[in-house]
């Protein structure tokens, strides 16, 4: 699918200047001219990480200003992604007032994207945040001194009590068992959860996808110098309750009115309401991400369940002949379900890594109006390297 002659119009996109100026687009924005091939100094990461879209962690999300242009072009007033992950799409059609629905198996999934979509009564939100750190830090004193205390927050938990310190341990717990005294228990759950990552027992080189706890010092490949495992989440807790506050007013002064609903369901049947005019999203890329693992702490230290079997092209199914025909049955299961719930005409965006080439609208009721590609030259982690994106646009037949 990537042949020469998309490498060399890119290559070609990669002597001009790329699209930056976002509002610039509107209904008569020629797809053709489209230029998005960004570089690190034309889009930095604090753009693409920008207010909400960096309250926790999550591998596999597109970038907001893809979405921006995209909402900007065809300017829906009912947007749905059936593969919302961390609410990117969801937080961007707020943005620009636009109602937005969004459907995740994984419910930690559905949890960042509601806490991200959330209104907020700011200050309430302030004292509280502030209220659990102090809370926690009281109860801390005695973790050692009195075994009462201690008791309180032990578990019989493997996975917690295998990946984290003993002080880690306690204090993600203490945080745990406070947080229902408290209205934004959501939000609250995501500060730990964030926190709970950082603080694993893990090398600072393989935050992605530890294999085995990490518990003695090491020779760091990061950092060049032998690192020590971290012992406690306190330090975690506090500094991203502020990074989360901050984050959240910088969303509240752009939020606007627009309604946003988030399912915890399976998009090949969920229940919709009709008059979505547009779609728009990226599934899951196949056998790439195991979406409820990477965020295995999460689920092991709020209890949250697991849906995993549900998931459409996990890692672990892998990309044999087998899992590409299950994959592409999944996957059409999904279009076809949600093409129900749309208006005649409606438009449907996905951005793909299709390199098998394994999505054609036509099997879906559906007829191709416009192709983009892009070459993603940024991405953290483990998976750093050049990789092409596809944005596919279709209409409704
Ligand atoms: C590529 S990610 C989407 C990321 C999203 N665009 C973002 O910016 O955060 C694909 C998502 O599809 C979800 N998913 C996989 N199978 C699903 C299914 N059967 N129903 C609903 N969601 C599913 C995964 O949990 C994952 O969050």
């Amino acid at each position: 699918m990537y042949d020469n002659t998309v490498a060399q119009k890119i290559a070609k996109q990669y002597q001009q200047t790329p699209l930056t100026n976002f509002s610039s687009i509107t209904l008569d924005t020629d797809l053709e001219t489209l230029n998005l091939n960004w570089r690190e100094n034309d889009l930095p990461e604090m753009a693409r990480t920008k207010h909400v879209h960096r309250l926790h962690p999550y591998m596999g999300k597109f970038i907001p200003q893809l979405v921006e242009i995209f909402l900007r072009k065809f300017n829906p007033k009912l947007v749905y992604d059936p593969f919302c992950g961390s609410g990117t799409t969801l937080v961007e059609a707020n943005a620009l007032g636009i109602d937005a629905i969004g459907t995740d198996i994984s419910i930690f999934n559905t949890l960042l994207s509601k806490v991200k979509t959330n209104k907020y009564d700011i200050e309430l939100l302030d004292k509280e945040i502030r209220d659990i750190l102090k809370r926690m830090s009281k109860y801390e004193k005695d973790f050692l001194n009195d075994e009462k205390v201690n008791k309180l927050f032990t578990t019989k938990n493997d996975y917690i009590n295998e990946w984290f310190a003993d002080r880690t341990k306690k204090e993600l717990l203490c945080y745990l068992r406070l947080i229902k005294d408290y209205e934004y228990q959501d939000l609250l759950k995501i500060i730990l959860s964030r926190s709970a990552r950082s603080a694993r027992l893990v090398t600072h080189y393989d935050l992605d996808f530890p294999k085995k706890p990490q518990k003695t010092p090491y020779q760091c490949y990061k950092h060049g110098r032998v690192c020590t495992p971290v012992q406690e989440a306190y330090k975690f807790l506090s500094s991203y309750s502020i990074d989360t506050l901050q984050r959240v007013k910088e969303f509240n002064q752009i939020r606007t009115k627009a309604d946003v609903k988030v399912f915890h369901d399976d998009s090949r049947t969920v229940d919709l309401p009709k008059g979505i005019d547009m779609v728009f999203t990226s599934p899951p890329y196949i056998g790439l991400i195991d979406y409820h693992d990477q965020h295995k702490y999460a689920y092991e230290l709020l209890s949250l369940k697991n849906n995993e079997t549900k998931e459409i092209g996990p890692a672990k199914r892998g990309s044999s002949e087998e899992a590409k025909k299950e994959y592409i049955k999944g996957i059409n299961d999904v279009l076809l379900h949600t093409r129900d719930y749309m208006t005649k005409d409606g438009i449907m965006v996905i951005v793909v890594n299709d390199k098998h080439n394994l999505y054609n609208p036509s099997n879906v009721g559906f007829r191709s109006i416009g192709r983009v590609e892009r070459h993603v030259n940024r991405r953290t982690g483990r998976r750093n390297g050049a990789f092409y994106e596809s944005i596919l646009i279709w209409q409704k037949i």
